[in-house]
């Protein structure tokens, strides 16, 4: 069941839903998204960012995503997220994605930005080498952040204009807009520019992709989709339920720790029964928002 995300966000946007896209950066997160997936029956993307290359070398998780999908019974992509260079997204490509982003709108530091005339270099040359492979290529144009004041919207929210011309210049499959998501936890309630997205919708049929889906209000996630917003990447929200269930279970084998002690007993040593519920809280984040994405049965 391993295709391109095109075929998963072509028909979503016309649809009116969204496909998720989820980051896993081990086993336990790439079962959890596997197994939201088949017990929802939603396609999906699964997605390792550039900076897992600094935790595991891409070609062990990889290997473990693909041996996953090969039980698969859903459509789904595996994507490289936040490509910042055109050598990471060769290594990726080779590594065999059927999707990769590459993320021109920032310098490799990930925090200094790109000219327009640097994002769309680097997004042609991915792009012209993807395409010969037939994988499905998304880029970034705008830059991401949380919308506080008008100052903020001038110059962070992408323009309609600016889009048309960038999907233009260098041909993607999927545009990533700036419309008020940020990477990460939001600072009290986040403002999503609805009306610049239905602009921009407007004037380009691509599927369009929210980024910093973590945190976003479930009627602004609807809203978006209604808009033309066809992928959703969600990754904060995966690391929270992980935090939240191993926080839980190390209070749990404490307390069972100094039963034992308390008894004279020998301490018993387990990882999996740390890691093993920290998979059932991230499945069920998952699972949350395939049905709130609309992707849940689509399968
Ligand atoms: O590319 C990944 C995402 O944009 C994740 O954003 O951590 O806010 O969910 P998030
Ligand atoms: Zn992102």
């Amino acid at each position: 069941m391993l295709v391109t995300s095109k075929d998963l966000v072509v028909p979503a946007r016309a649809q009116g839903y969204a496909v998720g896209a989820f980051n896993a950066v081990n086993m336990e997160s790439a079962q959890a998204i596997f197994g939201a997936a088949e017990e929802t029956r939603s396609p999906f993307i699964i997605q390792i960012t550039q900076t897992t290359l600094s935790y595991a070398e891409p070609e062990e998780l990889f290997a473990l995503i693909v041996a996953l999908g090969k039980k698969a019974t859903v459509p789904f992509a595996i994507h490289l997220d936040h490509g910042r260079s055109f050598e990471v997204c060769m290594r990726f490509l080779r590594l065999g994605v059927t999707s990769l982003m590459v993320d021109g709108s920032l310098q490799e530091d990930g925090k200094s930005p790109r000219s327009y005339e640097e994002n769309v270099d680097v997004t042609r040359r991915v792009a012209a080498a993807a395409h010969a492979m037939g994988v499905t290529v998304e880029a970034e144009i705008g830059r991401l952040g949380q919308i506080s004041s008008e100052a903020d919207a001038a110059e962070h929210l992408t323009t309609a204009e600016e889009a048309v011309r960038f999907v233009g210049d260098v041909g993607v499959d999927m545009l990533a807009v700036a419309i008020g998501t940020t990477h990460g936890l939001f600072k009290g309630r986040p403002r999503i520019a609805h009306d610049r997205l239905q602009e921009i919708a407007a004037r380009l049929a691509l599927p369009l992709v929210m980024h910093g889906g973590t945190g976003v209000p479930d009627e602004d996630v609807r809203r978006a989709v209604s808009l033309g917003v066809a992928k959703i990447n969600i990754d904060t929200q995966i690391r929270v339920a992980f935090y939240d269930a191993v926080i839980a279970q190390v209070h749990e084998v404490e307390k069972a720790f100094a039963e034992t002690d308390a008894a004279g007993g020998v301490r018993k040593y387990d990882v999996r029964k740390i890691l093993a519920p920290t998979r059932e809280a991230m499945r069920r984040a998952v699972m949350d928002r395939m049905a709130v994405f609309g992707s849940a049965g689509k399968a």
